[in-house]
């Protein structure tokens, strides 16, 4: 199984301990050796790597080929597993970051601060085609023939979106029921993902494609697989270069199965390896109070990285406890809705490196800081309007300072879950969102901008409008 280190770029466990390595020609999604998560790592003194960050900029001038017009391959020599005639791209990563003064005001930031990286803005409509592209390519690599992954959507939507407009390989996608949002749903059954609804949740769908690959020598796509998150680095490269190589004092993530978070902080562990920024921003994960896990964890418990060694015990009694009280993740922010985060320890890693914080935040938080990005940005879904709301209770508590430079990931795009939408900004209308908005606890909706119902009469209309001023 060990094979010896003979490229440029190797797998290796996360485990101190453990410093066997793996080809990148092999598929594996756990270290065989310690049965931790791997990493992709590289031999950077035998590459050819940049000596600054604005020799990126380059690239932005040779968008005729598709390597370099990808937000995620023009910087792949930050990301070196794949020779250029393997690599996979339909464009993802064209994504903006945008200084928001509505929104920051909303979070309590002075003018000028607050920042929102829109990776909504992606062919499938989430960050995770950041991932999906380097899988995409890693599975070409391999020559794998089905691709596989479980989802609260975005995945899934993103593997059959790369899986229809290339033709590389099919796609089985596994889903919760009545769980993903409909948006989501549509993308896989319309790009043609066999879509497997999984009577459980996404925890348990998890389980079972992990099983279903193992035993049918199905490639994995979900973000346990280290070269989706060697894509995920890139949404940090583009955060940069959308401030002019300069790094912001914090960035604020939500977070689920933990991938996004693991990835930005191996991310900013490179650079500063490799001297390419100065210092590492802090990071802040927000988990949905109904999914909080990480909270949890790293807040009450004390659970840290400890060098790559995380109290194992600890970890092990939540699960008990959890499954003794049978505590299933609940939160209207369904992207998120995720009890056991397969990326937990790196996640660890991460906050580790970046002076971390973990927060949760209530559904009626998240649709309220939605609505938000809604009124003064390009809107996002549930699970990305945490990161505003994480965000504003750090300002509150004083952890963020009003004058800091802050940066809120929004990963999935505003259409992606538009019943929680309707619903919050007119549950008077319908009787089953209603239900929903109240089954996440969301009894006030401060921000609601409901539709105005009028007659089918021209004089009551123009009424309506004159109110309007
Ligand atoms: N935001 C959105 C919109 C997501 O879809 C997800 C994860 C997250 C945040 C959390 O990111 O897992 O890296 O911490 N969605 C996965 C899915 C689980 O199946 O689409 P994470």
């Amino acid at each position: 199984m060990t094979t010896v280190l003979d490229d440029f770029a190797f797998q290796r466990s996360i485990a101190p301990d453990c410093d066997t390595t793996y080809g990148v020609d092999q598929t594996l999604t756990v270290c065989p050796e310690s049965n931790d998560l791997l990493d992709v790592r590289y031999d950077w003194d035998r590459l050819p790597v940049p000596t600054s960050l604005k020799e990126f900029e380059a690239a932005w001038a040779n968008r005729g080929n598709p390597l370099d017009f990808s937000g995620v391959w023009r910087f792949r020599r930050l990301l070196p597993f794949a020779p250029d005639d393997q690599i996979v791209t339909i464009g993802e990563g064209q994504t903006i970051l945008q200084q928001s003064d509505p929104v920051g005001k909303y979070v309590g930031m002075d003018a000028g601060q607050l920042y929102l990286q829109y990776e909504g803005l992606n062919p499938s409509g989430s960050f995770k085609d950041n991932g999906m592209t380097a899988a995409s390519t890693h599975a070409r690599m391999v020559g794998a023939k089905i691709a596989a992954c479980a989802s609260t959507g975005n995945t899934s939507a993103s593997l059959a979106i790369y899986a229809s407009t290339t033709g590389l390989f099919r796609v089985v996608v596994f889903v919760g029921s009545g769980k993903i949002a409909f948006g989501k749903l549509s993308q896989a059954l319309d790009y043609g993902a066999t879509t497997i609804q999984i009577r459980g949740d996404f925890d348990d769908a998890l389980r079972q494609v992990r099983a279903v690959c193992a035993e049918g020598g199905i490639y994995l796509c979900n973000s346990v697989n280290p070269f989706r998150l060697e894509g995920q680095k890139t949404i940090m490269y583009r955060v940069l270069e959308g401030l002019g190589w300069e790094v912001p004092d914090w960035i604020v993530v939500p977070g689920g199965n933990l991938g996004n978070s693991s990835a930005f902080g191996k991310a900013f562990l490179e650079l500063k390896e490799l001297g390419l920024i100065d210092r590492i921003p802090r990071l802040a994960v927000i988990n949905a109070a109904g999914a909080n896990t990480l909270h949890e964890l790293y807040e009450h418990k004390g659970l840290r990285w400890n060098d790559g060694r995380p109290d194992q015990t600890l970890i092990d009694a939540f699960y008990t406890d959890m499954d003794e009280k049978n505590r299933r993740a609940n939160t209207l922010a369904s992207a998120i809705e995720i009890n056991r985060p397969v990326n937990l320890k790196k996640c660890l890693r991460a906050l580790d490196a970046c002076d971390g914080v973990v927060r949760e935040v209530s559904d009626a938080e998240i649709l309220d800081a939605k609505a938000n990005v809604g009124a003064g940005g390009f809107g996002c879904e549930p699970a990305s309007g945490a990161s505003v709301a994480g965000a504003r209770l750090l300002r509150k508590q004083g952890v963020i300072a009003p004058g800091d430079r802050v940066v809120c990931i929004l990963t999935g795009h505003q259409l992606k879950d538009p019943d929680v939408t309707v619903g919050y900004h007119a549950a008077e209308s319908d009787d089953r969102l209603a239900e929903k908005l109240a089954s996440g606890g969301v009894m006030e909706r401060p921000f609601a901008n409901g539709p105005i119902v009028v007659d089918n009469d021209f004089d009551r209309i123009m009424e309506v409008i004159r109110q309007i001023g």
